[in-house]
């Protein structure tokens, strides 16, 4: 129940007088937050990355970060937004009766918010090429990669950033139960039907089998240090920790629910998502002898070759971009409610004008990214980094392990009565806050030093 009565407004991250108005169901949470976790970064990152470093042998690696890290900086957040009822700021003020929290919570409410303003971009970017894919537009043309060049130096990517911005804040602008649940109680089981059979198409492919050996083979010389901390930063970013997601969605949570069990389930979501992910990218692109690129490369170029020359590719390959677009607007709603929450709260604004606001703000952020890739503003480089790249950079690589870094340490060391919260055994209790304690912050800070560029690989 909310400790601070008065200082929100009705409808704020949980409300006032604690028991939000609005709020999640059980399952409603789960869906919205396994709908946060599994988004763009699970199919164009952690494909390459497995690949890069070792196979099964990375995979194992992520699997182990994901478990002895990521569950229990996912369970801290989630416990943190619960007692604290507050946005990712003012949560954790209430939990340790200190101001000086609030501004450490902030970084994570600014990280999502330039997360959300590029993340908008790229969504429309899928929804553009379903259009094309579905159409028959595709394919039959120019080259992929003269035509994703020639796509994203125009003006129409602005036209999808806006689409998506407008689609995500009205869902947001509907509220948590009927706008951001419901969303994500549609589109989820969508998603798992689209993956099914995306995966049975790629491992019925002829030569299919020498990609699912390149994923599953273990290929331990390639493991290095560089490789588990790179794992370790993918499982912060592939579970939407440190950006206050998971702080923000928890104010919303009853506590009847099991947060413990709730941190298993999103955590085993996100890792079922991302396997199934690399059974579709490594059979499909080594059925057709291409290279597994990463990122845009492979989405937009090295997939549409080889969808085009598969039976049905033009379906398949809406299909598979429909996925993506859909994995990718479900992690967009979360990240647009982090600032929306914090803004709520702050100027005591309604919801409905707090999302238009913060919408309106982010699109226009966002309009360099949108044309800084190859667009009328690509030119403008610092550092040899354009504004999209920096937008990444600095919130992927730099905020988000300072947010986790924040997170960590203040429900292992600050925030003292953490044990009702997190429906742990006294056993397990202690585990978590070993892990919090001394293994997630020690690590994080090597991840950031790696990602930022401090040492190098
Ligand atoms: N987890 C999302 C992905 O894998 O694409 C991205 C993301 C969403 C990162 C929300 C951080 C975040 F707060």
């Amino acid at each position: 129940m909310n400790l601070n009565k008065g200082s929100q407004n009705q409808e704020g991250a949980g409300g006032s007088g604690g028991k939000s108005s609005d709020q999640f169901s059980r399952y409603g949470f789960i869906l919205a937050a396994i709908g946060s976790a599994v988004g763009l970064g699970n199919m164009w990152k952690f494909p390459y990355i497995t690949g890069k470093y070792g196979g099964a042998a990375f995979f194992l690696v992520f699997i182990i970060c994901l478990i002895a890290v990521g569950l229990p900086v996912l369970l801290a957040e989630m416990a943190i937004g619960r007692g604290g009822r507050g946005n990712a700021s003012t949560s954790m003020v209430r939990l340790s009766g200190k101001k000086s929290w609030g501004g450490f919570g902030f970084i994570s409410i600014f990280g999502s918010f330039m997360i959300f303003s590029y993340y908008a971009v790229v969504a429309g970017w899928t929804l553009h090429y379903a259009y094309l894919s579905f159409t028959g537009q595709l394919f039959g043309g120019a080259d992929f990669g003269t035509q994703f060049g020639d796509f994203i130096g125009g003006y129409l990517p602005v036209f999808y950033q806006l689409l998506v911005v407008l689609l995500t804040a009205w869902v947001v602008a509907v509220g948590i139960s009927s706008g951001i649940e419901r969303f994500n109680k549609i589109l989820i089981p969508g998603l798992v039907v689209l993956l099914i059979l995306l995966v049975i198409r790629s491992l019925t492919l002829d030569g299919a089998g020498a990609g699912v050996e390149f994923f599953l083979n273990p290929d331990f010389s390639k493991l290095s240090p560089t490789a588990v901390l790179v794992a370790l930063g993918h499982a912060f970013f592939s579970l939407s920790l440190g950006m206050g997601v998971m702080i923000t969605y928890g104010a919303y949570v009853s506590k009847q629910q099991s947060l413990s069990k709730a941190a298993l389930a999103v955590g085993f979501g996100d890792l079922l998502y991302a396997f199934l992910a690399g059974l579709i990218i490594f059979p499909t692109t080594f059925a057709f002898n291409l290279e597994p690129a990463q990122g845009p490369g492979l989405v937009f170029v090295v997939l549409p070759t080889a969808f085009e020359a598969m039976p049905f590719g033009a379906l398949f390959g809406g299909l598979f971009f429909i996925l993506l677009a859909v994995a990718a607007l479900t992690s967009a709603v979360s990240l647009l409610e982090v600032p929306v929450a914090y803004v709520m709260e702050k100027w005591k604004m309604s919801r409905t004008k707090a999302v238009w606001m913060t919408a309106i703000i982010c699109f226009i952020v966002g309009l360099p990214s949108a044309l800084s890739v190859g667009g009328a503003v690509s030119g403008l480089t610092f550092g040899g980094k354009t504004f999209f790249d920096w937008m990444d950079f600095l919130s992927s690589n730099v905020l988000l392990p300072v947010g986790g870094l924040v997170v960590t340490l203040f429900a292992g060391w600050v925030w003292k009565d953490a044990y009702s919260e997190a429906d742990l055994t006294p056993g397990w209790y202690k585990v978590w806050k070993f892990a919090l304690r001394w293994v997630a912050p020690i690590l994080v800070v090597l991840v950031l030093l790696i990602s930022s560029g401090v040492i190098s690989e």
